[in-house]
């Protein structure tokens, strides 16, 4: 016969155990929470990258790229990092979007972009530009098979997107809304064909400005811009003769497991192309992990905020 005081003996310090592994497990998971919110969130680096397609003999081009800002008023952390980025002296700014995450946000957002509208700029738009994000259940995010044409939940309120297109444009920077264009540089002809958001639905390709006849021809490059990577996206650049592909969206994948290896890019790209440099058909994609987060997912992990010094160097 069993003994009840025995079986109590043997059982009270069995669920001491567990609920010491248990408490330990709840304080490992505070202090991660912890660390992805007040630390790896603020963390901000930048990344360098040289990309060589450049014609021959063409001096180097200096590509700042920043995206997926996603701003609150109040970031001082983030704006000092934009401001410093200043001191880089970029040939170029290029703004894949997801600029804003408050209805309020514009006035910190031209802020933080101050001392950037001082050089050249292009930007296009993600969803973030024109819907003030929902809460959601976060892990939505790393779990849900994400898809093109997804269309805007309809209690997502509108941003001020023209007011801040407008102030952009105001400052000097040039909207690749699905429109080409072109710019010279420091002698080198950009040619730029960008698309509104592909993740929205809303791409609708220009192709690039047809290359005009020139007596004594400047260096010159093609450039797709983008929000998000899809697949499609990045084929009809290639398909239309881009020479390197811009784009942000993905976040680097936000909370990646350790070695920053993502397990989402929010679309149909293959997580591990989710934040650097890969190739489509030979031509180079940068991929930003971005420089914020949705203010319902205030987390990274493993992901830091980044921006991206691109420098186009000269084939061979
Ligand atoms: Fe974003």
């Amino acid at each position: 016969m069993v003994n009840s005081s025995s079986v109590a003996a043997h059982v009270a310090p069995a669920l001491r155990g567990l609920a010491t592994a248990a408490g330990a497990s709840v304080a490992a998971g505070a202090a991660t929470v912890a660390y992805a919110h007040f630390y790896e969130l603020n963390n901000f680096k930048l990344r360098t990258e040289s990309l060589p397609v450049l014609p021959a003999g063409t001096p180097d081009f200096r590509i700042l790229h920043i995206s997926d800002m996603h701003m609150i008023p109040g970031q001082r952390a983030k704006t000092r990092f934009l401001h410093s980025l200043a001191s880089l002296e970029p040939d170029l700014v290029i703004n894949t979007g997801d600029n804003l995450s408050h209805m309020g946000a514009l006035p910190a957002l031209l802020e933080a972009l101050g001392p950037l509208f001082d050089f050249p700029g292009v930007y296009v738009p993600g969803s973030n530009c024109y819907y003030a994000p929902v809460f959601k259940n976060p892990a939505r995010y790393l779990f849900k098979e994400s898809t093109a044409d997804e269309g805007i939940e309809p209690e997502r309120a509108e941003l001020p997107t023209q007011q801040m297109h407008d102030a952009f444009d105001a400052r000097g920077w040039t909207g690749l809304i699905n429109r080409a264009d072109t710019l010279t540089i420091n002698g080198l002809r950009l040619e730029f064909s960008g698309v509104d958001d592909p993740h929205l639905g809303l791409d609708d390709h220009p192709g690039f400005v047809p290359t005009a006849f020139d007596a004594e021809p400047a260096p010159s490059v093609r450039l797709g811009v983008c929000h998000a990577p899809y697949i499609r996206t990045l084929d009809r650049f290639v398909a239309d003769g881009a020479q390197a592909i811009f784009a942000g969206h993905t976040h680097g994948g936000q909370v990646c497991l350790p070695g920053g290896h993502a397990l989402t890019s929010n679309c149909d790209l293959d997580p591990a192309r989710a934040k650097g440099v890969s190739l489509q058909s030979d031509v180079p994609v940068q991929i930003s992990a971005g420089l914020g987060t949705s203010r319902f997912a205030p987390v990274r992990l493993f992901c830091p905020p980044e921006a991206i010094l691109v420098t186009l160097t000269a084939k061979g």
